[in-house]
């Protein structure tokens, strides 16, 4: 293949139209249950860490369940960590012992998610860690890693060849995108490069060989940002915050997904009590395609292989909202340029039937005054049930001190619909 795999791209089409995914953080980080950083943050040294491996034992893993939770919340597409930081793999991979297939749970977890994702219409995307704590040939970094701050870190790299480790991390690379079928994401995570080179980057992941070999195998993959390369990649990959606007590089629009988590902690966290509320993750949701993006929203599975119940809660509250309000969010975007939102509101706006999508977060008394509107809306209605809002003309007389001419004002209901986030559909002329 000539050097374009530089300039090719993945197939964002349906990404940009979907807007919503499930990411699944799951390895053996779910048995102590508190971060999956839990090795790095205490410093756990491996024959301790064993005994997760020993005990992994998710008998209660049905990914049929995830996969129907995920459908019935509306989202379309999934991204689980096929290898997390630690170094452990889902899959019955053959390029180390270090895997699902050697523990009690003593299968492959992966190919079963795949399959059940795929059947409920979901497309597959992979998280594969670049850094990796229990390769042999891993070089120890000052930076990342439970062993980060040993005092004899150099006695500890004798023998580590960081090429090696490279090697096997393509390889890997490849299994994952030859015995899986089409896959439609492949989100690496992170790259960690230091002015002294004492960090990691393009050249310890050999990531421009990487990306040529993914692009040979598959070529319509969408591709994070993470792989330290000015190049390649797809879609940039904000993470645990909401950006203030759409994504632009050097001015131009980019494609952009939010990774969010329930409660802070991507792998299962037992204690953790930041659990955000139905109501901050619509938001969430909402107000990423209002400024063009995607919400990536992270399940933890406990080690016995559930979803725990505060999950299931919200992603259930998700699809309830999602089951009258999904044409909100699919196929739409940003509102068309000039169009300001009132305030506590955001629009998003489907191009193809031409209808605004207004979300209130605050419900008002009575009016909404839309700035611009005026006389370009053919018809309006509350999504939850189709009951008309109407809109009142300036001449009906609101005794404003000032009337704008270019405003249009709903005329709203005093109480606010029964729904998380009540949506008005603005057929636009
Ligand atoms: C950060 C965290 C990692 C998590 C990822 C998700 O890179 O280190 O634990 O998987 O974010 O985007």
């Amino acid at each position: 293949m000539t050097q374009d795999y530089r300039h090719m791209h993945g197939d964002t089409d349906w990404f940009v139209h979907d807007r919503f995914g499930l990411f699944i953080h799951w390895g053996l980080y779910a048995l102590p249950a508190r971060h999956e950083w839990i090795k790095h943050n205490e410093e756990i040294p491996d024959e301790i860490y064993e005994q997760y491996f020993a005990h992994f034992d998710p008998d209660l893993y049905d990914p049929e369940l995830w996969a129907q939770a995920a459908e019935h919340a509306g989202m379309k597409y999934f991204v689980v960590t096929t290898k997390h930081h630690e170094g452990f793999c889902l899959w019955d991979t053959q390029l180390t012992d270090y895997k699902a297939t050697n523990t009690p749970a003593g299968r492959d977890l992966l190919r079963p998610m795949v399959e059940a994702f795929r059947g409920h219409g979901l497309r597959v995307g992979f998280y594969h860690s670049l850094i990796d704590w229990h390769h042999p040939d891993y070089i120890i970094d000052p930076h990342i890693g439970p062993l980060r701050n040993s005092p004899n870190r150099a006695e500890l790299n004798k023998g580590r060849d960081q090429a090696r480790y490279a090697a096997y991390l393509h390889g890997q690379v490849r299994e994952l995108l030859t015995e899986f079928g089409q896959v439609d994401i492949l989100w690496f995570d992170f790259s960690y490069p230091q002015e002294d080179g004492s960090g990691k980057g393009r050249d310890d992941w050999k990531s421009e060989e990487l990306l040529k070999m993914v692009r040979e195998l598959q070529p319509h993959i969408i591709l994070d940002d993470r792989l330290d390369l000015p190049y390649g990649w797809d879609v940039k990959t904000p993470e645990q915050f909401q950006p203030r606007a759409g994504i632009t590089i050097d001015g131009k629009p980019v494609v952009w997904e939010a990774c969010q988590t329930f409660s802070g902690s991507w792998g299962y966290h037992r204690d953790e009590a930041s659990w955000k509320s139905l109501e901050q993750l619509l938001h969430m949701l909402i107000d990423s395609v209002s400024k063009d993006g995607n919400l990536l929203l992270n399940v933890g599975p406990t080690g016995r292989g559930e979803f725990d119940e505060r999950a299931l809660a919200r992603l259930q509250g998700m699809g309830e909202w999602m089951r009258r309000h999904s044409r909100a969010i699919y196929g739409c975007t940003q509102a068309p340029e000039g169009l300001v939102a009132p305030p506590d509101c955001r629009y998003t706006y489907n191009p193809q039937t031409h209808r605004l999508y207004l979300h209130v977060f605050a419900w008002p008394f009575l009016h909404l005054h839309l700035d611009g509107l005026a006389g370009k809306i053919k018809y309006a209605q509350l999504l939850n049930d189709a009951s008309e809002v109407p809109i009142m003309q300036q001449s009906s007389g609101l005794h404003m001190h000032e009337v704008h001419a270019d405003t249009a004002t709903l005329q709203l209901p005093v109480q606010k619909p029964n729904v998380t986030v009540p949506v008005i559909e603005i057929f636009l002329k």
